[in-house]
């Protein structure tokens, strides 16, 4: 009886520290051992000194999130984790939001119920926290981060959604007192809602005026005031999806004062410019619409010296899926809206690993061990999932990637997700995952994907581990 399930031999293996080539042992799902000539196993595979990397957490991205009819998600479970695992990423962070009035825990239940048994790859919750009434905060809340469900995210904007500071002050509280970790959307509501009347009355409505009633100040002044916030009750935050120099400028300055405050970024501060709204008051731009939306094309160099210098803890898609054509995504009813309008989010689950190794390892602007820190084992840190995931070490879920380092044009036709368009279509890229393996299981081979709805599991998780645990 062979001692393994399986056997990758001759990986060039990469951690968020080390590069260094070993055979990878599975058995039971699990990686077992690393060594040289390892005896054989009962299915084996050569990565002939390709790179091998951890599977990549997504650790923020939407599928299936009720939206306003006739507006719906063009991914739910079933195609958005075929998606991430085709693209490399073995776990996804998706969000149960509580509707204003509902209670959170009817919004996990109800997220459990769409979720069912439709993943292919594991998958955890994170809560959207859209009223915090004193039962949320004193009852609900506590009693779900015991449970697992141990990150929130709250906004600063959008009307159905956002806290004001006092509601955000409790909220972070509640972390604090319990070691969640709060993921905070920063843009100032109503400076955007001063901005989009202004606009609106003067007859700028095509989706490119998105981007200029949500300019980098309204990101500036949410991210200083987080910050603030984050600082008054002396817990950690995490800003997520930051698209510009001078919300990055505020995270510089936090830093430099000894604050914990952790940063995401995404593919489309890297890849997208506002430019990719439109030129004109065309509507195809619409497919770009989201929030914050992309900025200059200096802007995205600021980006990647934040991934390369540490600014950036976590590299997620925020895979917001709609679709262009038909009712319920970019043109709600068959019509042609006013940016306000237009839902925001644009999808990204499974071009996210690609992109940030073709483009960000393979042209030079990171280590393939930052590529591994930011996709894949500083997620799992932050959201409580590692070693489990993330990780390339004994006792890891094998959860793994093989390179494929060859030339192609990316195409939507490419990708598994539901919506009939890529932001990043005709892009030339130099890498692709050559083998998703979920669990010590084949998801993808490089042409096809092998996976099974129901076989990905919901991860109860942990406590943050990115800093030092405080004592109380
Ligand atoms: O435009 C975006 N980012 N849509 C998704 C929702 C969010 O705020 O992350
Ligand atoms: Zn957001
Ligand atoms: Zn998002």
């Amino acid at each position: 009886m062979p001692a393994f399930d399986l056997l990758i031999r001759n990986a060039r293996a990469v951690t968020a520290s080390d590069i260094f080539y070993c055979d990878i042992a599975v058995k039971d799902g699990q990686i077992v051992q690393l060594g040289r000539d390892l005896p054989s196993a009962a299915m084996e595979i050569d990565a002939a000194g390709r790179y091998v990397t951890p599977g990549g957490v997504d650790a923020h991205c939407h599928l299936d999130q009720p939206e306003a009819p006739p507006i719906k998600m063009a991914d739910d479970f079933f195609t958005g984790t075929l998606s991430a695992a085709c693209g490399g990423s073995t776990t996804v962070i998706p969000f149960a939001a509580q509707q204003k009035g509902q209670s959170l825990r009817a919004a996990v239940e109800d997220y459990h119920r769409r979720a069912g048994n439709q993943a292919h790859i594991d998958y955890a919750f994170h809560l959207i926290v859209s009223d915090p009434t004193p039962t949320v905060l004193g009852e609900e809340l506590p009693a779900l981060i015991r449970e697992g469900y141990t990150s929130f995210k709250i906004y600063m904007t959008y009307d159905s959604l956002k806290l004001n500071d006092g509601q955000i002050l409790d909220v972070l509280s509640v972390a604090r007192e319990h070691g969640a970790m709060v993921m905070i959307h920063a843009e100032n509501a109503d400076c955007i809602e001063w901005l989009t009347q202004r606009l609106e009355a003067s007859g700028k409505t095509a989706p490119r005026y998105h981007a200029h009633a949500r300019p980098m100040l309204v990101e500036r002044e949410a991210t200083h005031r987080a910050i603030a916030l984050g600082e008054l009750v002396d817990v950690p935050i995490l800003i997520v999806h930051v698209s510009g120099s001078d919300a990055v400028e505020q995270i510089r300055w936090a830093r430099a004062h000894g604050l914990n405050v952790f940063a995401e970024t995404c593919p489309q501060y890297l890849f997208l410019s506002a430019e990719d709204l439109g030129l004109d008051d065309s509507y195809g731009g619409a497919r770009c619409v989201c929030s914050p939306p992309p900025r200059s094309k200096a802007n995205q160099q600021v980006i990647w010296q934040g991934l390369a210098d540490g600014l950036f803890t976590v590299f997620s898609s925020d895979h917001a899926p709609f679709r262009f054509e038909g009712e319920d995504g970019k043109k709600p009813g068959n019509k042609e809206q006013p940016f306000r309008h237009i839902p925001n989010g644009i999808p990204g689950l499974e071009t996210r690993m690609a992109l940030l190794w073709s483009e960000g390892v393979m042209a030079g602007l990171i280590t393939p061990q930052k590529f591994v820190e930011l996709t894949a084992t500083n997620p799992a840190k932050t959201y409580g999932l590692h070693p489990r995931k993330g990780s390339l070490s004994i006792g890891a879920d094998a959860d793994l990637v093989i390179w494929d380092e060859r030339e192609f044009v990316l195409t939507n036709s490419m990708l598994h997700h539901n919506v009939d368009y890529t932001p990043y279509e005709g892009m030339r890229l130099s890498a692709w995952p050559g083998l998703t393996l979920s669990r010590g299981e084949v998801v993808w081979d490089g042409m096809t994907f092998t996976g099974k709805p129901g076989a990905g599991q919901f991860l109860k998780r942990g406590l943050p581990t990115l800093l030092p645990r405080r004592c109380k």
